[in-house]
């Protein structure tokens, strides 16, 4: 019927039957019996085509889709055929900042092996430094693919996404509004089988359109397109900020040098944050996790506190008082009321909320898996050693 390929690596020779005797183990119906990385590919149970799973190497294991093929009716061809992409698993990080390189170094922790399906996508370099930074992912075994996401098309992307089984979208406002909803027509165009898009932050379910930040609303249509459709795969990883951006000095919220701490609408308000290493670290936690998570939005959290809270965090580690500044929201709505091109302001106002921006962190993914994260106070600590 069939031919077994050539590599007996991990078959379980004792289990192993002959080829002519191989009838007896192959029910009458149409069965194809594949390794469990291409199974998660085939779509084609409710077509009356069964496919087995295995996870002990068997020699059925080595009856691939392409020499079965020949063999099948018609009918079942034909239904198999535009469904099926027969294709080592690749993956795609757009953008390598710091949340894209985070992620390849999360991926390649948790799976060097793989160093060579990884592609990362860069825009046309112009300068040096970025010509540098492409030279040391190739030296890591990257592939570079190269794009301006501001100036290419949706059809454009499309056909950049298409061979890529998994693609990660780690650039976030980058390239002007509209820009996460262009990259994600794209992979849902070209057909990609497994999408993480930039969603790695607040929870713009609850969030919503109308936070007074505009790249919060396109946030929400990014999951509407998704929900969309059933074509691609996803998975969110809501991260709350990042721990970076608390100090950031252009967001305003912590000046540790001063020392002073601001409260957005409220002290009892409060944050979820986690750094940009623990979010490459849990994206690639999170694409490995079996059963595969299909669909879904997966909450994470370093920490998560209220302003107070913060207030007594920043204390406690620089040992003395921190002016504590209460920003209300009367403040804040004006504030980006009278510099409306004002990109920090608006956060300032869409965080300044007490629904949406944290989640406690005991039902989180990673306290669920017992991964260790690093909480504002380590983060503060790391920082002072550095
Ligand atoms: N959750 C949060 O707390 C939070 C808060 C605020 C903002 N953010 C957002 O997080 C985003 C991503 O985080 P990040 O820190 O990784 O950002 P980042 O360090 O600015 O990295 C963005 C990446 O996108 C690339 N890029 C920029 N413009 C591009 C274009 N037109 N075409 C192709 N690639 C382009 C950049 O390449 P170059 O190096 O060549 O520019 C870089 O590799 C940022 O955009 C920021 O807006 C997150």
């Amino acid at each position: 019927m069939a031919q077994r390929t050539g590599n007996s690596q991990g078959m379980d020779d004792t289990e192993r039957p002959s080829v002519a005797g191989m009838g007896q183990h192959l029910p009458l119906q149409p069965v194809i019996i594949v390794a469990e990385r291409i199974a998660g590919r085939l779509r084609v149970r409710n077509h009356g085509i069964e496919v087995q799973v295995v996870k002990r190497y068997h020699a059925c294991a080595f009856f691939l889709l392409p020499t079965v093929l020949p063999f099948l009716h018609q009918d079942h061809k034909e239904l198999l055929m535009p469904e099926t992409k027969i294709t080592t698993p690749t993956t795609l990080v757009v953008g390598a900042g710091e949340l894209g390189l985070a992620v390849i170094n999360g991926l390649l922790e948790r799976h060097p092996e793989n160093v060579g399906s990884i592609s990362v996508l860069l825009r046309p370099s112009v300068d040096a430094v970025q010509e540098q930074l492409a030279r040391q992912l190739q030296d890591k075994a990257l592939h570079i693919v190269r794009a301006d996401l501001a100036t290419e098309t949706v059809e454009g992307l499309a056909a950049i996404f298409a061979p890529f089984t998994t693609i990660i979208c780690c650039t976030g406002f980058v390239g002007g509004p509209g820009t996460q909803r262009k990259i994600t027509k794209a992979v849902i165009q070209a057909g990609v089988e497994r999408y993480v898009p930039w969603q790695f932050g607040v929870d713009y379910d609850v969030v919503g359109h109308g936070s007074g930040q505009p790249v919060f609303d396109e946030q929400s249509d990014v999951r509407d397109l998704l929900r969309g459709q059933s074509a691609t795969e996803w998975v969110i990883v809501s991260t709350g900020m990042f721990t970076s951006f608390l100090f950031k000095p252009a967001f305003g919220l912590v000046d540790l040098e001063r020392p002073r701490v601001h409260a957005l609408g409220s002290w009892d308000n409060r944050l979820t944050v986690t750094t940009s290493n623990d979010i490459g670290r849990l994206t690639a936690a999170i694409l490995a996790h079996e059963p595969r998570i299909r669909d879904e939005v997966v909450y994470v959290a370093g920490d998560t506190f209220s302003y107070a809270q913060l207030a007594d965090m920043v204390e406690g580690h620089l040992g003395r008082d921190a002016e504590r500044v209460l920003l209300d929201m009367d403040q804040l709505r004006s504030e980006v009321a009278s510099h409306p091109d004002d990109g920090m302001r608006k956060y300032r106002l869409a965080f300044a909320r007490d629904t949406g921006v944290a989640w406690d962190k005991d039902r989180s993914f990673n306290v669920a898996q017992g991964i260790d994260l690093t909480d504002v106070s380590r983060w503060l600590k790391q920082r002072k050693g550095a």
